[in-house]
């Protein structure tokens, strides 16, 4: 187990309970990451942490368990036949939400850009850190310099997603990141498969999200035009 300093000890145990301390240091001991590095967002359900290996950044997302909404989370996952016969139990729901967000990954993974998956524990998750020195800013901080070519590539994704049989369901400017003018698509914990029986009201209201967004950036799109494009056979 990696040594920690006093301070880090007390960030931690202030944070989180002894379970999910247990648990990120599980991943650490694993040879994952030596320790947590800064803490980069503040979620209402999860904390996201830098953490190096060496000079090599990952990014641990650590699900509060006490702050999940676990009805939501439920009502998400109990169509996914990924998780059929699930318990409605509490610690349970949410471990099964951060495998579902670990699997969901892996998928969106095999057609476009997003984060790399690397490990899950319970509610602990590790992937791909994507950025510089600096986490890449999201949409909504770095509007990009070409609306029309980033709103294209963001459509290609959500048509390569579909197509791979999966909607993200929390699109928006909050959950894309811009990096260096590349789309990348993060935070794919509600992402469901297009069997699910809600799969076309999530994705009408990705494609409102995304148009409304870069109509603001000066574009004039359809919505409507936007969804036909997306779910086209071709
Ligand atoms: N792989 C990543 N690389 C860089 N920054 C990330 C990554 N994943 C998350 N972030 C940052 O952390 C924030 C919260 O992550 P997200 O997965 O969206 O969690 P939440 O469920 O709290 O919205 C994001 O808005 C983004 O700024
Ligand atoms: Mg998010």
């Amino acid at each position: 187990m990696p040594k920690k300093t006093k301070e880090e000890w007390k960030i931690y145990k202030n944070v989180f309970d002894s379970a999910t301390i247990l648990n990120i240091f599980k991943l650490s001991s694993q040879g994952h990451f030596d320790g947590l590095e800064s803490p980069i967002a503040l979620g209402k359900e999860a904390n996201v942490f830098t953490a190096l290996k060496g000079k090599q950044r990952i990014i641990v997302k650590i699900y509060r368990v006490e702050n999940c909404n676990f009805n939501k989370m439920y009502s998400y996952i109990a169509p996914d036949p990924r998780f059929s016969g699930l318990k409605k139990r509490r610690r349970l729901i949410i471990f099964s939400w951060v495998q579902r967000e670990y699997r969901n990954l892996l998928k969106a993974r095999q057609v476009i850009r997003v984060p790399t998956p690397i490990a899950v524990k319970d509610n602990v998750l590790l992937m791909e850190f994507i950025g510089r020195e600096q986490p890449a800013p999201l949409l909504k901080d770095l509007p990009p310099k070409s609306p029309k070519k980033f709103f294209e590539k963001t459509m290609n994704n959500v048509k390569k997603l579909y197509k791979a049989g999966l909607v993200h369901a929390d699109l928006s400017e909050f959950n894309i990141l811009n990096f260096e003018e590349e789309p990348v698509f993060i935070d794919f914990s509600q992402a469901t498969i297009t069997k699910h029986p809600q799969a076309q009201e999530f994705l009408e209201r990705d494609v409102r999200n995304v148009v409304k967004y870069f109509n603001k950036q000066g574009l004039e799109l359809d919505e409507k035009e936007v969804y036909e494009e997306i779910i086209r056979v071709n």
